[in-house]
């Protein structure tokens, strides 16, 4: 799979990068790039925002700068780009991330995520460029770098060869291992500590009643609303 992530900040990814499943994803094959739109704004100043429309407080990252970094990235008009790949403009009032969004993209070659900065974006970036509007959470965060961050690390944890063992990803929260439950509950040594005690089913070696509590406990925990 490929990543792009348009941004104003590429710098706040090195440590994302850097994180085990990350590192395994990009040495499997998959590519996480980077373009800063600053890079490629046609305004003199090297200006990427400017004062909305109508008054109000704060900056609004412009249409032509948007443009412009995506044509030098694909080198196509970014109004076709979607008949190639998903172009996700980072919202909070965009579709949920949950798992099963995160199943979809994980299928897709190639992901183009916009990240915004100040109030936002131009509304004409989303109409016209974005395939998709996608939010992390009902609340606002100052920049979609963050936001890029949740939705890679989730998209590219489910690629084969991301994680140490290729079954982690199979039977856990929310997925169909489980019918969308949250996982059930982990312990390990000590089997005893401050007098709390670890299962005794667990401790038995009686793989299908282990099987079966663990089963129980996930229903008994979901599915969440
Ligand atoms: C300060 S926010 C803009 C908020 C916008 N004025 C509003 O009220 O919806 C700046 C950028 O952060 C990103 N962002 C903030 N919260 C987000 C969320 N919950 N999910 C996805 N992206 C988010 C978006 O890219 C957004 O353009």
């Amino acid at each position: 799979m490929e990543i792009d992530v348009f941004t104003l900040f590429p710098e706040a990814f090195g440590w994302f990068e850097r994180q085990r499943h990350v590192a395994n994803a990009l040495a499997a094959g998959h590519h996480l790039g980077y373009v800063n739109y600053r890079d490629h704004t046609p305004l003199s100043a090297g200006q990427v925002d400017d004062t909305p429309f109508g008054g109000g407080a704060g900056m609004v990252l412009r249409v032509d700068v948007v443009e412009a970094a995506l044509h030098a990235r694909y080198g196509r008009d970014p109004v076709e780009l979607g008949e190639t790949r998903r172009v996700i403009a980072l919202t909070p009032g965009g579709r949920l991330l949950d798992d099963a969004l995160v199943d979809e993209l994980a299928g897709e070659e190639a992901l183009t995520l916009l990240s915004g900065r100040y109030e936002g974006f131009d509304q004409r970036i989303i109409e016209h460029f974005a395939t998709d509007e996608v939010s992390i959470g009902r609340y606002v965060l100052a920049g979609g770098e963050l936001a890029a961050m949740v939705l890679a690390d989730a998209v590219l944890r489910k690629l084969p060869g991301a994680l140490g063992h290729p079954d982690s990803a199979l039977e856990e929260s929310f997925s169909d291992a489980l019918g969308g439950a949250p996982e059930y509950p982990h312990y390990t040594r000590p089997a005893e500590y401050r007098g709390w005690r670890v299962p005794e089913v667990l401790l038995s070696g009686h793989h299908a009643r282990i099987r079966e509590w663990r089963l129980q406990q996930s229903a008994a925990r979901g599915p969440l609303s």
